[in-house]
């Protein structure tokens, strides 16, 4: 069957701060641009980014891209690449200023600035005493951001495909990626947006675990259709455990509240994290304050009826700090914890919150993919930024603020990747002649299939093991029985039944196409745990301490762009 097809320079797959970062350069550049998005591009998951942005401005303290860049080499558990990490930290200022000049409301000092505050594992002079980096637009700098730069991509006139879900990679015989297909939820429509040049910016997969702070959209779509179409996944195993999420609601409580100087405490009212992290205490870095959480409950110190949760106290800020500062926080524990954070403490628990890993990508934005002797051999036509990439600059653990920095950073830097690919390569390839094979087979089995299982028992059964295989503290056996469960969750995933097949907003059908997605990073994540045989940063083993060689699949770039090398040493806060 043949698909209808719209043809494009460029299409961006993905509406949230990375796909319209880059969308806005690409549509600025006189392009024609057609971006892609499960939802209006507002609600896109950058909206509930909370606590602000890095950027080294020295607003509030003196500040440089160096020490930014070494927190960030530090809170990787030096795993991350330290070109693409110099590139960020150097970069980040700029794309801070430029959003100002967009008209971004953010928060200020007296004297006019942008105010920063501190956040977690960010330092002045390589780990010296902590320093206020984060750019902030109260607690609801996402959503400040997302408004920002949708209205100036209207202005630019990109094409918004709103409430599309692109479903597979087109690539030709030589691999080259052609565009994809994706289908209008509205109609049931599917078509082929064929593109010259295309960005895969899909956010995170949060939704592989039982509880995560990401919202339902969270499907790692782009990783899906990548590993379906051969592009490897990678550095899976690290999932970040955001310290604050509400006990048993999941949603994000910022750093931002331990920046403005809240703190954890235990059952007994003790301030745990002294012992953990003497010197930056609740602002250490996140895998730490997590593991520590995660310790105290373990050892019976946890809150609540079930000792299963601990307590964010932040009254001691008073009303007026937490009005001006963190108004959506008071106004989610209101809702979500029946607590005013004004009185009594919030009830919480490390929760699933960030992808350190996803599709290659280098510091251009540019898919890397091992081919022909050459490690990193670029996808040509293809581009991923934000979460859904592995640029590597979080490595084994993501620096609070660092992923709003990069979706801004990579996601223009994507874009002048994608113009200069454009510039050199000016015609457009034909299409091969099965662009949509794979998409009409996946479409016709879920027509097709009988006494299948329902979607929503095998999703169930996959965020149940994830969550219980694939924790904060991961163990050598229930890791090899986790690989097993999920690769029998995948199979079964392969032959779900949904009972309406109509096709027009059928979110029955989309739900199934979505687990076709978070299968593939669910059984990415857990195989690359299990076969992960040390601890570092966010994936913390058992049976594997950290004095070992550190493990690498693919070398780490230790040679910066311009800088010296930030060499391996113990990770204390
Ligand atoms: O805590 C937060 O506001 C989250 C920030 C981040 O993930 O960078």
């Amino acid at each position: 069957m043949a698909l209808a097809k719209r043809s494009f320079d460029a299409v961006v797959v993905g509406a949230g701060g990375a796909g319209l970062r880059a969308a806005l350069q690409l549509s600025e550049s006189g392009l024609s641009v057609a971006v892609l998005s499960k939802v209006f591009p507002t609600r896109s998951h950058t909206v509930a980014a909370q606590g602000g942005i890095g950027a080294a401005l020295g607003n509030m303290d003196e500040d440089s891209w160096l020490w930014h860049m070494y927190d960030t080499v530090k809170g990787s558990d030096w795993l991350g690449d330290q070109d693409a990490i110099e590139f960020m930290c150097r970069e980040a200022p700029k794309l801070v200023y430029e959003l100002e000049h967009f008209g971004m409301p953010f928060d200020r000092n007296e004297n006019g600035t942008v105010y920063q505050r501190p956040f977690g594992g960010h330092s002045q002079n390589f780990g010296e005493r902590p320093v206020q980096r984060s750019c902030c637009a109260a607690d609801r700098t996402g959503h400040a951001m997302l408004h920002t730069l949708y209205q100036r991509n209207v202005r630019a006139h990109t094409q918004f495909f709103v409430e599309w879900m692109a479903l597979d990679l087109v690539r030709d015989s030589s691999g080259q990626v052609l565009g994809v297909t994706a289908l209008e939820m509205e109609t049931g429509e599917v078509m082929i947006l064929n593109a010259r040049a295309t960005l895969f910016a899909t956010g995170g997969a949060g939704r592989i675990f039982w509880s995560t702070t990401n919202a339902f959209i969270c499907t790692g779509d782009g990783l899906g259709m990548a590993a379906r179409a051969g592009i490897p996944l990678e550095d899976m195993e690290f999932w970040q455990f955001h310290p604050t999420g509400v006990a048993g609601a999941g949603v994000l409580i910022t750093e931002g509240v331990r920046g403005e100087g809240g703190y954890l405490l235990n059952k007994n009212g003790e301030r745990f994290m002294e012992r953990y992290a003497p010197n930056l205490k609740d602002l250490a870095s996140r895998d730490i304050v997590s593991r520590a959480m995660a310790t105290e409950i373990k050892e019976g110190r946890g809150a609540g009826p079930h000792g299963d949760y601990l307590l964010l106290k932040l009254d001691h800020l008073g009303p007026e700090v937490i009005d001006k500062r963190l108004p959506g926080i008071r106004e989610i524990s209101k809702k979500f914890a029946n607590i005013d954070p004004v009185k009594d403490p919030i009830p919480v628990v490390p929760t699933v919150h960030y992808m350190m890993g996803g599709i290659p990508a280098n510091y251009l934005g540019e898919v890397v993919v091992p081919q022909g002797g050459n490690p990193e051999a670029v996808v040509p036509g293809f581009y991923a930024a934000g979460e859904c990439a592995c640029a590597s600059v979080h490595g084994a653990n993501r620096l609070g603020t660092n992923s709003l920095t990069d979706l801004l950073v990579f996601g223009k830097a994507a874009a002048e990747s994608m113009i200069k690919f454009l510039k050199e390569n000016p015609g457009r390839k034909d299409l091969p002649k099965d662009a949509a094979e794979r998409t009409l087979s996946r479409l016709a089995r879920l027509d097709n299939q009988k006494n299948g299982e329902s979607v929503a028992e095998v999703a169930t059964e996959m965020r149940r093991t994830m969550q219980s295989h694939c924790g904060v503290f991961r163990f050598p056996d229930t890791l090899a029985e986790g690989v097993k469960k999920i690769r029998g969750i995948a199979d079964r995933a392969s032959r779900t039944q949904i009972k309406d097949k109509s096709r027009v907003f059928n979110t029955a059908r989309l739900e199934a196409l979505e687990l076709d997605n978070l299968v593939e990073v669910a059984r990415a994540s857990m195989v690359s745990a299990e076969a992960r045989k040390e601890s570092r940063g966010a994936h913390d083993r058992s049976d594997q301490y950290k004095d070992g060689d550190r493990l690498e699949y693919k070398p780490v770039h230790m040679k910066p762009l311009t800088a010296r090398t930030i060499e391996p040493k113990v990770r204390t806060y």
